[in-house]
């Protein structure tokens, strides 16, 4: 089976650290990582790896990687809608973007259902992660319940439309399908059933952003993601990467999921 090759979209592995490794164990983890990439030998023009650690670790995280002029790009985990002002508690993007973030990901499942994030918050923060000059990972799924009940495709369509009501076709953009039922389980989807939701992905950023943004913006897939299954997702035309939560805090296991062509022969 062909492996995806499109030359407009560099695969994009990520690592969602959530609430895990304070900043110290953040600066150990970002170095060893880096050291057992180099090792290998990773050619990061090919596979481009992202660090999504807590606010608290961005600084160390930024400073670590700017002096060693480490090839690993970083961002956080969500940001305010707002710019400024009287929001206790809230993150600008403003702030991400003077951190030298380059990524920020919006609308993780956990954000939608443990903070209630609706598809309106998640819009509005898509639109000014844009302005901010940050790339936006927005994340869509659909429940147990949801797939039960509407298929596979109809909630993260139905959320990817939502959350590109205020981009306009400049934008750099990066989406992620994470099924609810696949995050933390052990049970990932298939790489059909990915397939099958990217590219129904795909066709709501061609119908929205045009061919020419359906074509080189990343989809990636999450939930479940380990080294012996990155490669049959990796496979699959649509899937452009993943979105790794429990298995990006393990360097072997991470470095594996990277290194996803070096250990299946793909
Ligand atoms: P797991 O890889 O632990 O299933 O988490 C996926 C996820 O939520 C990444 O954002």
């Amino acid at each position: 089976m062909a492996v995806n090759i499109n030359p407009r979209r560099t695969p994009l592995i990520a690592g969602n650290w959530k609430m895990n490794l304070d900043h110290l164990q953040a600066i150990a983890f970002v170095q060893k990582l880096a050291w057992n990439l180099k090792d290998a030998n990773h050619d990061f023009a090919a596979v481009e790896v992202a660090v999504f650690p807590p606010f608290t670790d961005l600084r160390s995280v930024q400073t670590l990687v700017s002096a060693d002029k480490l090839p690993l790009a970083f961002g956080a985990q969500d940001m305010s809608a707002r710019d400024s002002g009287a929001y206790t508690g809230e993150i600008s993007g403003a702030f991400l973007a003077q951190l030298e973030c380059q990524y920020v990901i919006i609308g993780h499942s956990e954000r939608r259902t443990l903070h209630n994030e609706s598809d309106e918050q998640v819009a509005a923060k898509v639109t000014a992660a844009v302005k901010h000059n940050l790339v936006p990972l927005i994340c869509v799924g659909e429940s147990a319940e949801d797939l039960a009940t509407h298929g596979p495709s109809a909630v993260p369509v139905a959320q990817l439309r939502a959350a590109l009501a205020g981009v306009t076709n400049a934008a750099d953009i990066v989406v992620a399908y994470e099924p609810v039922w696949a995050i933390g389980s052990g049970q990932a989807a298939t790489p059909d059933q990915a397939e099958q939701v990217a590219a129904a992905l795909r066709g709501v950023l061609t119908e929205t952003l045009g061919q020419d943004v359906a074509d080189k913006t990343r989809i990636l897939y999450g939930g479940s993601v380990k080294s012996g299954n990155i490669a049959a997702f990796m496979r699959e035309p649509n899937v452009d990467g993943a979105l790794v939560g429990g298995a990006s805090l393990d360097i072997v296991e991470f470095s594996g999921i990277i290194r996803y062509h070096k250990h299946v022969g793909l």
